[in-house]
């Protein structure tokens, strides 16, 4: 069976990784979160102190030490998803906190950031078999994906899912602090002068509002299975 690139972009929070993750895993395809990878690079920044309590990254020095920061997934069988390791550790539970959220906007506006991780990408996909969501997939990481999704949902049901992930893991934030979050990251996604988030012309719109996993499975497959066949 014919081998093809799906690609996934949209707003935070929409269940884009999750929905990537079910479809890989149905397919025996690579699942990449190149969100995920914004984040490392971001908590990487945070933790040497790159990141100024104004919210301002420091360019330069990130920049200067980009060589220094490696991204890989590795698979772990107890999730069945890749887990993202930052020079060798296990960032997956760092890397999602509610303060890296807060600051990976600032750090994914970064020209040199953006050329190295989509560079990174283009090469995970080399070999096609792969699903990977993010925010210009298929506007720039894959302009010719053989098959792009563009996802959105109402932002209050993005936020309350956004909620109920973290609060289920621990993570003590309140509906308003993540409603926020999600407004500014949008916002930011939007309106970034380098990649910012488009739909691309010839992406198919899911809007999964009022729509389950299940149902939102059955819309994909129909569509995969006329690209492969
Ligand atoms: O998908 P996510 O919310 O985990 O992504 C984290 C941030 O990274 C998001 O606020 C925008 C940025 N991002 C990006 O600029 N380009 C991508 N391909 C993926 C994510």
């Amino acid at each position: 069976m014919k081998k093809i690139i799906i690609a996934i972009d949209g707003y935070s929070s929409c269940g884009k990784s999750t929905f990537a993750k079910k479809i890989a895993a149905e397919r025996g395809y690579i699942f990449i979160d190149t969100g995920a990878m914004y984040r490392a690079v971001t908590l990487y920044a945070l933790r040497r102190g790159w990141i100024g309590s104004d919210g301002k990254a420091d360019t330069d020095s990130l920049v200067r030490h980009l060589d220094e920061i490696r991204i890989a997934f590795r698979y772990n069988p107890q999730r069945e998803a890749s887990d993202l390791y930052l020079n060798g550790e296990n960032v997956e539970q760092e890397i999602r906190t509610i303060e890296v959220s807060g600051h990976v906007s600032a750090v994914s506006q970064i020209p040199q950031v953006r050329e190295r991780l989509v560079k990174l990408q283009q090469e995970m996909g080399r070999e096609k078999g792969i699903v990977m969501d993010g925010r210009d997939i298929g506007t720039v990481v894959f302009p010719e994906a053989e098959l792009k999704i563009f996802m959105t949902a109402d932002p209050e049901v993005r936020a309350m899912r956004r909620f109920r992930e973290l609060s289920e893991k621990g993570e003590k934030v309140s509906l308003q602090e993540i409603t926020e979050n999600i407004c500014k990251r949008d916002n930011a996604d939007v309106t970034r002068k380098i990649s910012p988030l488009r739909k691309a012309p010839d992406a198919l719109v899911l809007d999964n509002s009022r729509m389950s996993v299940a149902e939102q499975m059955m819309w994909v497959r129909e569509k995969i299975d006329k690209l492969v066949r």
